[in-house]
């Protein structure tokens, strides 16, 4: 089975990569539904959400900064450089629920951010937004127009960046393997991905040391961590 996957990986044209929280595990970011999660220690019906945000800012602003400071001291780790340095042989897309910047950090040139970013800060009303690297002085900070500032991050109950999701199906149906890495695939619409590239004729590889909801449409699973499985994908597209 993996010699078949393999001699389609090495004539691949278009890899498209769809990532979630494991593939920062080992860069130190909690996963979201892991043993570790962040869901066992917080609700996040009560923070990740538009209506949470606007009932108790401070509460979240304080959960967001604490987010913030453990991915700003994160490093990239040997999942994240094998994407990166795949791009030296094929045409490489991310397409990452992740908000830690962590692939661009490694060097991946063509990142789409579905849910956002905990580095880019925007304000809930005027057109401001820029990525901020340091801590804030006050919670919930506040705009230069007066308003509060937010992550630029997509809640529950909040519509994806309909022009990155536009790109990500276009993406997903114009691959010829999608490696889906790091990802339950418990949330919608990004749990739709693999389904497109399958439409599409693409062969689907699971890296999860788990299986998923989709484990049994994959083509391949390999139940090993990114940062173990990653760099042995990139090694069979240098052979
Ligand atoms: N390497 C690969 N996969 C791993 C590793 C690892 N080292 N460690 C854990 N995993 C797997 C887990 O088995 C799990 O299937 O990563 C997955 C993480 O799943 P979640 O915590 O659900 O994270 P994710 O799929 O990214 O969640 C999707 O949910 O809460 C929202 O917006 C949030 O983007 C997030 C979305």
């Amino acid at each position: 089975m993996f010699e078949q996957v393999a001699d389609r990986i090495r004539s691949a044209k278009k890899i498209v990569f769809v990532t979630g929280a494991g593939i920062s595990q080992e860069s130190g970011i909690p996963t979201f539904r892991g043993k570790d999660g962040y869901w066992r220690k917080y609700d996040p019906m009560q923070l990740a959400t538009i209506d949470a945000f606007y009932e108790n800012p401070e509460l979240v602003w304080e959960w967001y900064e604490e987010r913030r400071k453990n991915i700003l001291d994160a490093r990239p780790n040997n999942g994240h450089y094998a994407i990166s340095s795949l791009e030296k042989y094929k045409d490489v897309t991310v397409l990452t629920q992740n908000i830690d910047g962590l692939h661009q950090r490694a060097g991946s040139s063509e990142v789409l951010e579905i849910h956002g970013s905990i580095i880019r800060i925007r304000c809930t009303f005027c057109d401001y937004k820029d990525d901020i690297t340091s801590g804030f002085d006050s919670l919930p900070p506040k705009c230069r127009c007066g308003n509060m500032l937010r992550p630029d991050v997509v809640w529950f109950g909040e519509p994806l960046p309909q022009d990155v999701w536009r790109k990500s199906i276009m993406h997903a149906q114009s691959c010829d393997v999608m490696v889906i890495a790091g990802t339950s695939l418990a949330v919608s619409p990004a749990n739709t991905l693999p389904l497109y590239a399958k439409q599409n004729g693409a062969i689907l590889i699971e890296v999860n040391p788990e299986a998923t909801v989709m484990s049994e449409r994959m083509d391949l699973s390999l139940r090993e961590t990114s940062a173990n499985a990653l760099p042995h994908l990139v090694s069979i597209c240098e052979s």
